[in-house]
């Protein structure tokens, strides 16, 4: 992990907590490599591991999480794989979803969700419908997402609204794009968690990420990261003095 110059000890109990965290699930092919065993393995175990981090920051307060699921450029691996992804997408969602709401989890998808296939469009809707009206955690999953495409489609709206004389191109503002994007009224994250020891951002948040705090942690990959480590995480987070560009 990238440590803070900082050795002061935090007191857990009055830690400064992020009020959006997001989270880079990254390590799960290494993970099954390492094993032996196929790539779709490390998502299986991955996936698992994505509940159960999400339902212990439910737990301790985060008031939004957002997990890179699937990228805009992760069509490009093997169809094996990407195949596998897409069934686990789809029985985890079933299956974890419902749980969620259960825990009064509030969930929506970033993303361009329009290219998969209509049974998990409809249950993408159907999860965004079910849990629109809880009132703990919003868990933001990122599928088919990619910071550059958030942002060109936020641009082409933008654009299109000044060609029928709209907007003229003054009123074109940071908020006014940050209300074209798939995160439109909820805050930037204070605090992004990559595992796997990739120091990069891999076009994750790219707008919202301007003044986030990174924690990259490269002793763990993402199926094997604990609760502990994201404590870890989060105490790394509280020792962070943020100035924003101010002294
Ligand atoms: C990156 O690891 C991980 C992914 C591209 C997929 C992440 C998906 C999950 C954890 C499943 C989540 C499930 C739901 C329902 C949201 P990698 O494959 O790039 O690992 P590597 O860098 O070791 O190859």
């Amino acid at each position: 992990m990238f440590f803070s110059k900082s050795s002061k000890k935090i007191d857990r109990s009055e830690r400064i907590l992020p009020e959006h965290v997001g989270i880079i699930m990254d390590g799960n092919g290494r993970w099954a490599k390492k094993r032996g065993m196929p790539r779709q393995a490390g998502h299986r175990v991955g996936a698992e591991n994505f509940r159960k981090i999400t339902r212990y920051c439910n737990s301790i307060g985060i008031k939004y999480l957002t997990v890179y699921a699937f990228s805009t450029e992760n069509w490009k691996r093997p169809k094996e794989e990407v195949d596998a992804l897409m069934s686990l997408f789809y029985d985890y969602l079933v299956e974890a979803l419902r749980d969620f709401r259960e825990e009064n989890i509030r969930t929506r998808f970033i993303g361009d969700v329009t290219a998969f296939a209509p049974e998990l469009q409809r249950l993408i809707k159907e999860t965004e419908e079910l849990s629109a009206d809880k009132t703990g955690m919003c868990l933001n999953i990122a599928m088919n997402y990619g910071g550059r495409d958030e942002l060109v489609r936020a641009v082409q709206m933008i654009a299109k609204d000044v060609t029928d004389g709209k907007l003229s191109a003054e009123d074109v503002t940071a908020e006014l794009i940050s209300s074209q994007l798939y995160t439109a009224g909820q805050p930037d994250p204070d605090l992004i968690i990559r595992p796997s020891g990739e120091y990069r951002t891999s076009n994750f948040l790219l707008w919202q990420s301007a003044y986030s705090e990174y924690v990259f942690m490269d002793d763990i990959l993402w199926p094997d990261f604990t609760t502990e480590n994201l404590e870890e995480a989060l105490d790394e987070y509280a020792k962070r003095n943020r100035r924003f560009g101010g002294v």
